[in-house]
């Protein structure tokens, strides 16, 4: 996603970066959807966004007896690294977070050296989407549970949808549901502008 015009040239030469995350495998994907809506918001609040969604996320199975990294897995453990706000989308797979999206967050274990280790200092826009409630509400928990134990921020809306009943490429501009996307997105690059206000590393 290009550049937008930002709002942050009076409080810092660069714009917030914002990476966003998730998604399924399948080509339709309606996380992958509802993660290009977020990552909408985030830009027209004024963040600079990239978008690592579905099967740009197949990567080896995270190994805790290997620290040999793929060219994949590196450049998204660099883009958490340089982020300052993150948007996550996971599918709900039999009531939690799919392995392909546990399994990405699960290399950002190579962050724990960092000055600013793990996703310490970011927030997080977390969103499930699932074919019904139970298992929408069940992986947003988890998705936000994850995040606490990486040290990141989960913003205080968090989306969970029912893909059952709606149809995520069809949403309009004006449709709750889009504007509860760009909600999570906003209140990323939200956080991270309070941060750097404050003194933050963003
Ligand atoms: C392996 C698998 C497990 C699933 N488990 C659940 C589930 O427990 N509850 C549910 O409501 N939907 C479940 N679903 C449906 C998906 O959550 C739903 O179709 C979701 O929108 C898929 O995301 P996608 O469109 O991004 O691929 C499952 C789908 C798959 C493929």
């Amino acid at each position: 996603m290009a550049d937008a015009p930002t709002g942050d040239s009076k409080t810092s030469a660069r714009p917030v970066r914002i990476l966003a995350l998730g998604g399924s495998t399948r080509t339709e994907s309606s996380g992958g959807e509802a993660l290009r809506i977020a990552a909408e918001g985030a830009q027209v609040a004024g963040a600079q966004v990239e978008i690592l969604r579905g099967r740009s996320l197949i990567f080896p199975l995270y190994d805790a007896e290997t620290a040999e990294r793929d060219d994949a897995v590196r450049a998204m453990v660099e883009a958490v690294r340089r982020a300052d706000g993150l948007i996550v989308v996971s599918p709900g797979y039999h009531g939690g977070i799919s392995g392909l999206v546990k399994n990405a967050l699960d290399y950002i274990e190579d962050l724990r050296g960092d000055s600013r280790p793990y996703l310490e200092g970011r927030a997080v826009g977390c969103v499930a989407v699932a074919h019904g409630w139970q298992a929408a509400i069940t992986t947003l928990q988890q998705i936000r549970q994850v995040v606490h134990a990486l040290r990141g921020w989960p913003t205080p809306f968090g989306a969970a949808i029912n893909g059952s009943v709606v149809r995520l490429s069809d949403l309009t501009a004006d449709d709750p549901i889009t504007q509860q996307l760009h909600l999570v997105g906003q209140q990323v690059v939200e956080f991270a502008r309070m941060r750097r206000a404050h003194g933050g590393a963003s």
